[in-house]
């Protein structure tokens, strides 16, 4: 390896990550030609070709600067993504946000039918677990279980799980600002989270006061991710989201937006931003990509 080399511009970083995670993916799913064949052809619609792929880029962002092997962080950031796409193919279906529109393309339940788009989710989420617990990651067979543990709360009743029931029991409501963080970061900061520390627990090259900051960034950056989702929704269009925008307001959902407006819940957000920037600083150079992500997040258009 070549230190002295220009790194690589952020597009360029980003882009490599996403192609790399693509790979992954497509590698750790069935072949649609396996038995049963709906199911994985359901399975492989819902993962591959679209997404952002914020999570792995978080995963490995985080893995980078903890020194672990590229090849350990794919599947940290596959586990995570596995979950998180399975939680996007449920949030579709017609008994929670009923969205006929996902990264471009019909949703599951549409493309196919709820059955299917039921099981592939369920399917989905034991893949994760499989990736991430078939083989060792990392030196440390005690470190590889805590990840899965890690995985299993932020997605169950006490992370994403939970956040969801959350949204649908607050249809029609308007939260205070206290309840609404609360929703947020479980049903969206816990997952974010997780990729950042299942990342950084895939090297070793930290230590504790380390490992804190970057638990801080990842909370505020979990928080900050949704807060723009809801902005988002509100102030985009839908041939750039790739899902159908206004539907909160639709829905009748409390929203960052619905509770502060747009201007000041951008505000927020830039104010989030900072806190999560100054809270990588001690890091210098090492933490640039993870302060990239934190810009991207932010000043993304979909
Ligand atoms: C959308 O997530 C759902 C939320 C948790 C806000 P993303 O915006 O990461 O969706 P993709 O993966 O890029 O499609
Ligand atoms: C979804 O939040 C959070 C998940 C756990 C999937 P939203 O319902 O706002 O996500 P979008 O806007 O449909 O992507
Ligand atoms: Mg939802
Ligand atoms: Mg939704
Ligand atoms: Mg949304």
């Amino acid at each position: 390896m070549n230190d002295t080399r220009t790194p690589l511009s952020f597009t360029d970083w980003m882009a490599q990550i996403q192609q790399r995670t693509e790979t992954a993916l497509a590698g750790v799913l069935p072949e649609p030609t396996i038995a049963p064949q709906r199911l994985h052809e359901a399975m492989r619609y819902a993962v591959l070709g679209g997404g952002k792929r914020v999570r792995p880029l978080l995963a490995h962002a985080a893995g980078e600067l903890a020194g672990a092997s590229a090849a350990d962080i794919d599947r940290v950031a596959c586990a995570v993504e596995l979950i998180h796409a399975y939680s996007l193919v449920h949030d579709d279906m017609p008994c929670m946000d009923d969205d006929v529109l996902r990264r471009g393309k019909p949703t599951v339940h549409v493309e196919y039918d709820e059955a299917t788009a039921l099981l592939a989710g369920d399917a989905l989420q034991t893949l994760a677990f499989q990736v991430l617990a078939e083989a060792p990651i990392g030196a440390d067979p005690a470190a590889q279980l805590a990840m899965v543990a890690h995985l299993a709360v932020a997605s169950g009743s006490r992370g994403m799980a939970g956040g969801q029931a959350i949204d649908l029991a607050s249809v029609g409501m308007q939260l205070g600002r206290a309840e609404l963080e609360f929703m947020h970061v479980h049903k969206t900061g816990a997952l974010i989270r997780a990729a950042v520390l299942l990342g950084a627990r895939a090297g070793q090259a930290l230590g504790a006061d380390e490992l804190a900051r970057l638990d801080h960034y990842a909370k505020v950056v979990g928080l900050l991710f949704q807060v723009v989702d809801d902005i988002l929704d509100a102030a985009a269009d839908t041939a750039t989201l790739g899902k159908t925008a206004g539907k909160d307001a639709e829905n009748d959902k409390p929203t960052y937006v619905s509770l502060l407006g747009l201007a000041e819940a951008r505000q927020l957000a830039e104010d989030m931003l900072a806190d999560a920037k100054a809270t990588l600083r001690p890091f210098g150079a090492r933490a640039l990509r993870l302060e990239q992500l934190a810009d991207y997040v932010v000043h993304r258009a979909f």
